[in-house]
């Protein structure tokens, strides 16, 4: 019966990074997936995250199961990580998840059974894979404008007008910092526009939180949530530990749910834990334990605070010397904007075409839509990089 089942087409980005490890050029450049690099290429492991495993591994004395919402006190950091240390937790509960692509699709099969009518708007552009998890949790997604490519900024203005048709008690996905694919975000004043309209319409904020600590800074890039929080009376956070605390491959992120009080918290933790139980029972544990490690201990969580600060630094350097080389390559202020977007993203105004001769000819990978991985930026050859872009420019 496998005949029947239609050609799947493969992950962009994921092909994109196959690719790329199978292409044999040495002075190839990574500006694919959203994973961190340092100077040399390399993903290292963050030494505060390496000191907890070190530890989880000397102090852990079982394997026993822990449960479907997972690990309480990581739980309880993220909370405080994404809400501040001044929220009202009464009303805010939080599941473990396996990573924050995890998080998006039990929240969406639960926001199945409290909006089943709803449609979910995604900004225009996205994460291509908010597509997939959508639609697998057969939820309908209708795109509100986002991106204003000709002025690389938000556009606020078809953002705003598109949901304010939006019907009453739709979900909006919004991208809490770092926007993906794009790196521009709202101001705090957007923002607040936008609550305003979510609180007149009863619209649903579910957000998207990969990123936290690679915009502005930790605490920063929570703004947009924490405003939220305040004003709204329900919503929900998809949180990450990929990116910064560089956990990718442990799966580790969290379901936020904010409710109108403690009972209706309550209750929709339990459902989402029946949604968690009848998918995959309960989430792994390795990335969450030594998460919390890192949050509770002083010393690891200052050590960690500094490494995500340093990349967060270099990310905003490697911008400042990228947008600079293309000026002068370009001899233009065409590519300025890449200095002042935030994140690990920004957008390149290339088509299909100029992304291939770029990898087919010079080893430079990025997604095709322009997308690139401002982390994998060359330090110390930025200018055969620019040179090589603009040469497809012409
Ligand atoms: C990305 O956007 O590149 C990352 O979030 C990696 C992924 O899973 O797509």
């Amino acid at each position: 019966m496998f005949e029947a089942l239609p050609e799947s087409k493969p992950d962009t980005i994921l092909a994109l990074m196959q690719e790329f490890r199978d292409d044999p050029r040495t002075d190839k450049v990574d500006l694919g997936p959203g994973i961190y690099k340092d100077k040399h290429g390399n993903t290292p492991i963050l030494a505060a995250v390496k000191q907890a495993e070190k530890k989880l591994l000397e102090t852990q004395d079982t394997k026993a199961y822990v449960g479907p919402i997972g690990s309480r006190p990581f739980c309880d950091s993220i909370l405080k990580q994404i809400f501040g240390t001044n929220a009202d937790a009464s009303r805010i509960r939080c599941a473990q998840s396996t990573g924050g692509t995890g998080a998006l699709r039990i929240i969406t099969d639960m926001l199945k059974e409290t909006h089943p009518d709803a449609a979910l708007w995604v900004s225009d552009p996205t994460w291509p894979n908010h597509a997939l998890i959508f639609r697998a949790a057969g939820i309908e997604t209708k795109p509100y404008p986002y991106y204003d490519a000709a002025n690389s900024e938000v556009d606020f203005n078809g953002m705003m007008e598109t949901l304010k048709n939006a019907k009453d008690k739709d979900i909006v996905l919004l991208h809490g910092c770092c926007h993906n694919p794009t790196g521009a975000d709202l101001n705090l004043d957007q923002w607040k526009q936008v609550s305003d309209l979510c609180a007149q319409k009863s619209l649903f904020p579910f957000f998207d939180m990969a990123y936290q600590g690679f915009g502005d800074g930790l605490e920063e890039d929570a703004a947009a949530v924490r405003l939220f929080a305040d004003a709204l009376p329900e919503m929900a956070v998809a949180a990450s530990c990929s990116k910064n605390l560089g956990l990718y491959r442990e799966r580790t992120g969290a379901a936020l749910l904010v409710a109108k009080h403690s009972a209706d918290a309550d209750r929709a933790l339990g459902r989402l834990g029946v949604v968690i139980r009848s998918n995959y029972s309960m989430p792994p544990d390795h990335g969450a334990n030594t998460t919390h490690l890192v949050m509770a201990d002083e010393k690891l969580n200052a050590l960690w605070r500094e490494e995500l600060e340093q990349m967060r630094q270099r990310m905003m350097r490697l911008r400042i010397a990228f947008a600079e080389s293309m000026r002068k390559r370009t001899n233009s202020d065409r590519f300025d904007y890449i200095a002042s977007q935030k994140g690990m993203f920004s957008r390149l105004p290339l088509n299909a075409e100029q992304i291939g001769t770029l990898r087919e000819q010079h080893g430079i990978y990025m997604v095709g839509d322009g997308r690139i991985n401002v982390a994998g930026l060359p330090e110390d050859d930025m200018d055969s990089l620019a040179e090589a872009i603009a040469s497809v420019l012409q």
